[in-house]
């Protein structure tokens, strides 16, 4: 399994299923992509998709939550905001709910290196963007053995850190251009916003408003809205800007190509070095995987490879699947665990097979 863009799906079978953001099913695992599919999951605003992976087909890739818990997080997230939009009030329990579930589907698995779903649509990303940011935050919390009622606390803060975009008007959140230097003020009014509306919200902890407030902060004092600096910040707060800069930087935009997450990864700690707690870019690096199971990869051999499986103390050296030679000519497969071999490094990720490979798999044998 792999993501593809849109336009290099046709033909080929989904590997995971596509839901909207109220839960139904759009499209199921195993579908042929016609050219009327694509056509469809692109007016959707997808740009990106799931594909079972030719050279390696029976490849599963688990999610750090599951599907449904997935769904129903979107969906809370979405009615959250629409109850905003309406003047009415959050419902903590059903909030509260999918946090638990987020919870302990993480808890499940406490030793997995996991390879989160960033798929989405642009109609939902914020909805989609605002689960990742949880399940993110939490997974960074378990690794700093937050109890489990400080864990409820920062999932729901870090669930509904964007609630106050439901006040910056869909124009600018929307517009695909450069916004001006007043539209930008107004979107960074989200913070403040989100943080009087979650305060407002008696049954919700203030530590959750905050998360809300401060998710924009860094370190150095450079962020919004108040230039917190250092210790200023909560550690909920911390957590929630690594998270929330992670999954804004690797997932698809109109408006620019997402980065994969090794590199992702690396522009945390070394750019990020000042600005982002270095801690909690750790815990992050030790739990998620830099190479994501299904990514196909270079190797410094010049051989073509998929990721297979994951090494838990050893996130950047996954076992991987040689599938061509150093002249990309397909050859039996051939498992390679990168921890043992130390002299063969992974020298780039690839969006797809280049075309000469995918010649061929389609050539008759
Ligand atoms: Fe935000």
């Amino acid at each position: 399994m792999r993501a593809v863009p849109l336009e290099r799906a046709i033909g080929k079978r989904l590997a995971r299923t596509l839901y909207s953001s109220d839960g139904r099913v759009l499209l199921h695992a195993g579908t042929v992509l016609t050219d009327t599919y694509v056509q469809r999951l692109k007016l959707r605003g997808y740009i990106s998709v799931y594909i079972m992976n030719e050279l390696v087909p029976d490849l599963v890739v688990n999610d750090a939550i599951t599907e449904v818990t997935r769904v129903k997080a979107m969906t809370r997230v979405s009615e959250a905001m629409a109850a905003i939009a309406r003047g009415e009030r959050i419902e903590r329990g059903r909030v509260i709910d999918v946090v638990r579930k987020i919870i302990s589907d993480l808890a499940e698995s406490p030793d997995v290196l996991f390879c989160l779903s960033n798929i989405r649509s642009m109609d939902d990303y914020t909805f989609a963007h605002s689960v990742n940011v949880c399940v993110l935050a939490v997974m960074i919390g378990q690794a700093l053995h937050f109890a489990r009622s400080q864990l409820e606390r920062l999932g729901v803060g870090a669930l509904l850190h964007d609630i106050g975009k439901v006040k910056v008007p869909k124009s600018i959140l929307q517009k695909p251009g450069r916004l001006t230097p007043h539209e930008f003020e107004v979107v960074m009014g989200h913070a403040e916003e989100g943080f009087n509306i979650l305060r407002r919200h008696f049954d919700f902890s203030l530590f959750s408003a905050h998360v809300a407030f401060q998710h924009h902060e860094r370190l150095d004092g450079t962020g919004y809205p108040r230039g917190l600096k250092g210790d200023a910040i909560h550690p909920f707060g911390r957590i929630t800007a690594v998270a929330d800069v992670y999954d804004a930087v690797t997932s698809d935009r109109v408006y620019r190509a997402k980065m994969p997450p090794h590199e992702a990864l690396r522009m945390l700690k070394v750019e990020g070095k000042g600005r982002f707690d270095q801690e909690v870019v750790n815990k992050l690096m030790a739990r998620v995987a830099a190479y994501p199971t299904g990514c196909i990869v270079k190797l410094s051999t010049g051989q073509l490879a998929v990721v297979v499986q994951q090494v838990a103390h050893a996130p950047d050296r996954p076992i991987v699947r040689v599938v061509t030679d150093d002249k990309y000519r397909v050859i039996e497969p051939e498992d390679l665990p990168l921890e043992s071999c130390p002299e063969v490094t992974i020298e780039a990720v690839l969006d797809d097979f280049p075309n000469q490979v995918l010649r061929q798999l389609r050539a008759p044998t």
